[in-house]
């Protein structure tokens, strides 16, 4: 496929390596900041594109994807930060019959473990023996706490066992409700990320851990994402496709 890039930064880069990788073509990359062949979007540009791959900063994303929707070259947004604008994203690309996929976490690895979470917290729904909480351990730069991912997590959890009903990211100083799902994170050193869900009874702990190791699983995510977009219409969220491509 001819692809243009959209935010030439870390993810612009890794993005444009694994296109290359997959046998696809990049035929423009776009950033204001002038690292790139153009610094906005327009429609002129995207007249050869057979797709759009966007990692960039939320300001202007509207106008962006009106381009890409007027246009109608499938877009695959991993921005994040804009999620109050989604419905209006989402009705743009329903005018327009155009396709658009977005998530705020594209590696496959994350997603996959989405879903291992999530079955794990049905089959214990049932055995009441099992408490489960999520760890999370993050570099010593990094900003939120508990980090989105640790978030999607335990939203996966609340959605797939009764017993828990609220979300927990604090230090108590108190004892834990049997309803609070307790979400720690430890902020230190160069960790990519650790996210570790842990299932725990009196006689044994099942742990269920996730530690990424660079930012390619994210590209190899959007550049999948892309591929399966192609020929479709609608606007789509990662949960889709990964619902999508894993077996039932
Ligand atoms: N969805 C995911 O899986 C995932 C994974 C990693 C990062 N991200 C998100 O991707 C985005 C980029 O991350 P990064 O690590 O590459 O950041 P970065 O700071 O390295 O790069 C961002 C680039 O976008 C450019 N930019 C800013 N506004 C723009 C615009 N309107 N149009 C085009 N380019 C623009 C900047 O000049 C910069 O070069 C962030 O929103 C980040 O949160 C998402």
């Amino acid at each position: 496929m001819k692809v243009v890039i959209v935010g030439y930064g870390s993810m612009g880069h890794e993005v444009e390596s694994v296109l290359l990788q997959r046998g696809h073509k990049v035929i423009c990359r776009v950033d204001p900041a002038g690292n790139g062949d153009a610094k906005t979007v327009s429609p002129d540009l995207l007249r050869e594109a057979e797709g759009v791959i966007e990692f960039a900063l939320p300001d202007g994303i509207l106008e962006n994807i009106r381009i890409y929707s007027e246009t109608s070259v499938p877009a695959v947004i991993g921005t994040t930060g804009w999620d109050k604008l989604r419905s209006q994203a989402g009705d743009i690309v329903k005018q327009n019959k155009s396709a658009l996929l977005w998530g705020n976490n594209f590696s496959l690895g994350a997603n996959l473990f989405f879903d291992l979470v999530s079955r794990a917290a049905a089959l214990i729904n049932s055995i009441e023996e099992y408490d489960i909480m999520v760890n999370e351990y993050h570099h010593k730069r990094k900003k939120d706490s508990p980090s989105g991912t640790a978030l999607t997590i335990a939203e996966k959890i609340l959605q797939n066992l009764d017993r828990k009903k609220v979300i927990q990211p604090e230090t108590l100083n108190r004892t834990i409700r049997d309803d609070e799902l307790h979400v720690g994170s430890v902020r230190g050193g160069s960790i990519p990320g650790i996210h570790r869900v842990t299932l725990d009874s009196d006689a044994d702990t099942i742990e269920i851990s996730h530690t990424a190791r660079n930012r390619g699983g994210f590209a190899l995510g959007a550049v999948r994402g892309l591929e399966w977009l192609s020929g479709k219409t609608g606007f789509f969220s990662v949960d889709d496709f990964i619902r999508d491509i894993l077996p039932s």
